[in-house]
């Protein structure tokens, strides 16, 4: 898995992003909300999201994890307790803080078995980190094999008090966090071996419906009219992507991943695991009810008996749920029609094929295996932290070859990804690429091929703490 060593290079090129609070006036209705220094405790807990018992793997006891909310320019110091006690499930973990860069902090990024050891039954482990420059959109997740979707997965926002867009919302607080999971009636133990499980429902800020089930509680989001929302949706997915949209109301994307864009009025967003948006809703319709969709790609995925949505209520609609009828989107999102609003400027001869280092990287999908030039990854056998501990010296002696790409410090870097025998929105395809525009800004997507350019900084030596 070349991405380790190439990822750790990327985090090198970092601008500044923007994000905001506008509103601190938490509706009591939302779950607490944790500040950066602050404590995560990892239980099981019997749940039902979605009308149906399960026990479940939680941060806190509750599902989505309680929002973490700083300042940009916070220093995090967020204690994880592993108080798991279900023996059905993993009784290890790891929560990784997805999209911040960990510059000269990797062993606060959570990742088990590469940057740290897992945290064992009882134990826990302090996580202090910094996130200088970085604003916007985030959340945190298990990582530990394929815990969080058992439920330990929760957003993170850090508030930008300088935003350039403040003047786009009125309203930017816990209850404009929208969380988009998908849900299953299968523990991640079993459904780790289950290539292709469907999901047995999707949630919308931990409420949903499944097919056949009981008319459970949806999430309700409550707006006044006449006010401007900054909605900020994170798919928190395990695997499917979800096509977003709120019936009688376009949306206008103001932030990917982190990154503030040039606004952009959609009316449907595809959304996939991993991906945050943050999107500027008026409420500027009549006072009612609306539907909230957010359908998944998975089989026969349907609105039917109000699974895969949400309610948008208007202060003053009746408590029912909404009549309101979906009509096919005219104004998809297309993502190449994203541009930042800051742009950072490819390092280097702004010409294809002149960086200090040019690299080609296919990736391809034989019998639902991948590999990227040829090479498919295989975890190696002592796991990386261990390999570093006993003395590994150099990055390529960490995975079997051909997985790890060793580049020179201080030069800069053109990656090439082209991709043969897998669609262009193959969910997996596109994390892989989500994995890297969410670590640099002002990437380029072509539907069959991206081409990045970063600089490389030093980051040569291994050695254990
Ligand atoms: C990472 O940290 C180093 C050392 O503090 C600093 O020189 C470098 O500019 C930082 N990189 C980024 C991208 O912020
Ligand atoms: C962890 O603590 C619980 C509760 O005190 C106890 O039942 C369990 O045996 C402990 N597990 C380990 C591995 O020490
Ligand atoms: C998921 O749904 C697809 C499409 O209907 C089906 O082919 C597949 O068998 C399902 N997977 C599982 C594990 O049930
Ligand atoms: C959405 O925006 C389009 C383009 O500006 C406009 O024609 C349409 O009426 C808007 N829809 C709603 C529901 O406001
Ligand atoms: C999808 O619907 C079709 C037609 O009703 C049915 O045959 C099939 O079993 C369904 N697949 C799943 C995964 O529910
Ligand atoms: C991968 O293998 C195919 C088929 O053997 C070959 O045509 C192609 O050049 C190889 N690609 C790389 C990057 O080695
Ligand atoms: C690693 O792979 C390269 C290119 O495929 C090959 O030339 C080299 O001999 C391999 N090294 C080892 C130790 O297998």
């Amino acid at each position: 898995m070349f991405i380790l060593v190439l990822i750790a290079s990327i985090i090198s090129l970092i601008n500044a992003a923007a994000i905001v609070s506008r509103s601190q006036s938490y509706p009591s209705s939302q779950p607490a909300v944790l500040g950066p220094k602050t404590r995560l405790t990892i239980g099981n807990k019997v749940i039902a999201p979605d009308g149906f018992e399960r026990s479940a793997t939680l941060v806190d006891g509750v599902f989505p994890g309680p929002l973490i909310a700083a300042q940009k320019g916070d220093d995090f110091a967020i204690e994880v307790v592993n108080e798991l006690q279900d023996e059905s499930m993993f009784m290890s973990t790891s929560v990784h803080w997805h999209g911040l860069y960990q510059n000269g902090t990797n062993y606060a990024d959570g990742a088990s078995s590469v940057t740290q050891c897992p945290i064992a039954q009882n134990h826990s482990s302090l996580h202090t980190f910094s996130a200088p420059n970085q604003a916007g959109t985030y959340w945190y997740h298990s990582h530990y094999s394929v815990q969080y979707c058992d439920g330990l997965r929760g957003p993170l926002v850090i508030y930008d008090p300088h935003d350039p867009l403040a003047h786009m919302y009125d309203i930017d607080d816990a209850s404009t966090v929208v969380t988009l999971s998908d849900w299953y009636h299968t523990v991640a133990t079993v459904l780790r071996y289950v290539i292709g499980h469907n999901a047995s429902s999707s949630l919308i800020n931990g409420l949903g419906r499944y097919d056949g089930g009981p008319m459970s509680a949806l999430a309700v989001i409550t707006v006044e009219q006449g006010k401007r929302y900054r909605m900020r949706l994170i798919s928190m997915s395990c695997d499917p992507n979800f096509q977003f949209s709120i019936d009688g109301h376009n949306l206008t994307v103001i932030e990917a991943d982190g990154e503030l864009t040039e606004p952009l009025l959609v009316d449907q967003l595809q959304i996939f695991a991993g991906q945050r948006y943050s999107v500027v809703l008026a409420a500027d319709k009549p006072v009612d009810n609306y539907w909230i969709r957010n359908l998944p790609n998975t089989a026969n995925a349907s609105y039917e008996g109000g699974t895969n949505s949400a309610i948008l209520r208007y202060k003053g609609a009746p408590e029912v749920e909404p009549a309101t009828v979906n009509t096919a989107p005219t104004n998809s999102l297309a993502e190449t029609n994203l541009h930042t609003l800051i742009n950072p400027g490819a390092p280097g001869i702004p010409e294809y094929g002149k960086a200090d280092i040019n690299l080609n990287l296919e990736v391809s999908v034989v019998d639902g295996i991948f590999y990227v030039n040829n090479v498919t990854f295989k975890p190696p056998t002592v796991p990386v932290l261990l390999q570093i501990l006993s003395g590994a010296q150099e990055p390529s002696q960490l995975l079997s070859n051909g997985s790890v790409i060793v580049l020179e410090a201080n030069k800069v870097v053109e990656l090439t990804f082209s991709t043969t025998g897998l669609g262009a929105l193959h969910p997996r395809w596109k994390n892989f690429i989500d994995r890297l525009t969410t670590e640099w800004n002002g990437y380029t997507i072509y539907v069959s091929y991206i081409v990045f350019r970063i600089i490389t900084q030093s980051m040569t030596n291994l050695s254990p703490l």
